[in-house]
């Protein structure tokens, strides 16, 4: 049970903020609608640059996330918020979760995406106790997906999927020869300088290294059996909680991004640490990720085999995972 919240509030801010993501997404697809069925030149996206040309703000993103913040202000005034927008104006430095009971929100997650009407793009709303996420909604108009989780009563999709969706006869156990096997999703992100050994260089090298062919790039070579971007974090967390994906490795997103992916793919089974490889990825602990650290690696919900616990098998997983990847340079500003 989480923290100073007795299981009935939970259950009552967990229906809560269920309806709130389906309105949010409604809204949200009313936009997408209304340029769809403009015909004008003023049907195409206006946006707004923030930190770079990739990084974009639009109407919706600001219109959705007012929504948001006036019901969730109207219901639990006590609670703290924290949204994308909100934030971007504020440009607080600090790690911005803490024991507070509080909701941290993107109005707009996979922005690019809507700018392009490509389907990947969601509302995701997280409520977080005592720095857990422990109710997960992210609700994805275009596609008719919402996933929702409360920490002991599931995760699942729209409301009648449990997640992850292969449960029988049992939850699939991770591949013997993982990352073999294996869909890997990962992000370009935002940060695009072309500087030699910068972020961008060390994901290219470390995405090829998870796709070559075994024994390729000096043994790095992971061959899984694909590598998707979605472009939005949010959704690449869901799609692991389903078992669509096994891995997902990132470095740059903020908590809005992964807030309510966290909360669900927890929910479901599912594992998530840091993406930056450990001096002895084979012996290493594993730490509980911290909400805000930027670098995550994520692993789907697991059935035990006959030698492992599910645990250890996405242990194993990670372990793979860390051997083929490099460290990301993504400090908080001013850290
Ligand atoms: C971005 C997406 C993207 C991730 C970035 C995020 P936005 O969020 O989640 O997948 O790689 O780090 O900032 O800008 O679409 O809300
Ligand atoms: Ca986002």
């Amino acid at each position: 049970m989480a923290g100073r919240i007795s299981a009935e509030e939970l259950d009552e801010i967990y229906a809560f903020a269920t309806n709130l993501g389906k309105e949010a997404g409604r809204l949200l697809m009313s936009y997408a609608n209304a340029r769809m069925s403009d015909q004008s030149a003023s049907a195409e996206q206006k946006f707004l640059e923030k930190d770079s040309a990739v990084d974009i703000v639009t109407k919706a993103d600001e219109d959705v996330e007012a929504f948001i913040k006036n019901s969730i202000e109207a219901k639990y005034p006590t609670h703290k918020f924290i949204g994308e927008e909100t934030y971007s104006k504020g440009q607080s430095r600090d790690y911005l979760i803490d024991d507070s009971p509080t909701w941290c929100v993107d109005p707009l997650d996979g922005t690019v995406n809507y700018t392009h009407l490509f389907p990947m793009f969601c509302v995701s709303i997280a409520f977080i106790v005592d720095s857990q996420p422990v109710i997960g909604v992210i609700d994805a108009p275009f596609l008719h997906q919402t996933f929702s989780s409360c920490e002991g009563r599931g995760a699942w999709l729209n409301g009648t999927q449990r997640l992850p969706l292969i449960r029988t006869p049992q939850i699939p156990s991770i591949p013997a020869r993982a990352p073999g096997g294996c869909i890997f999703s990962c992000e370009w992100g935002k940060d695009r300088r072309d500087v030699p050994d910068g972020n961008m260089h060390r994901k290219i090298e470390s995405f090829v290294n998870m796709a070559a062919e075994l024994g390729g790039r000096g043994g790095k070579g992971g061959m899984v059996h694909g590598v998707r971007s979605l472009g939005s974090a949010t959704l690449d967390l869901a799609y692991t909680a389903m078992g669509s994906f096994d891995i997902w490795w990132e470095g740059g997103c903020w908590e809005w991004d992964v807030a309510a992916g966290i909360a669900i793919l927890k929910e479901a089974g599912g594992l998530v640490t840091t993406a930056n490889p450990p001096e002895d990825p084979e012996t290493a602990e594993i730490p509980e990720v911290r909400i805000g650290s930027r670098l995550y690696l994520a692993v789907r919900p697991a059935g035990p085999n006959d030698t492992e616990t599910a645990r250890q098998s996405q242990e194993r997983l990670v372990r793979e995972v860390w051997k083929r990847v490099r460290n990301l340079d993504y400090a908080r500003p001013g850290a």
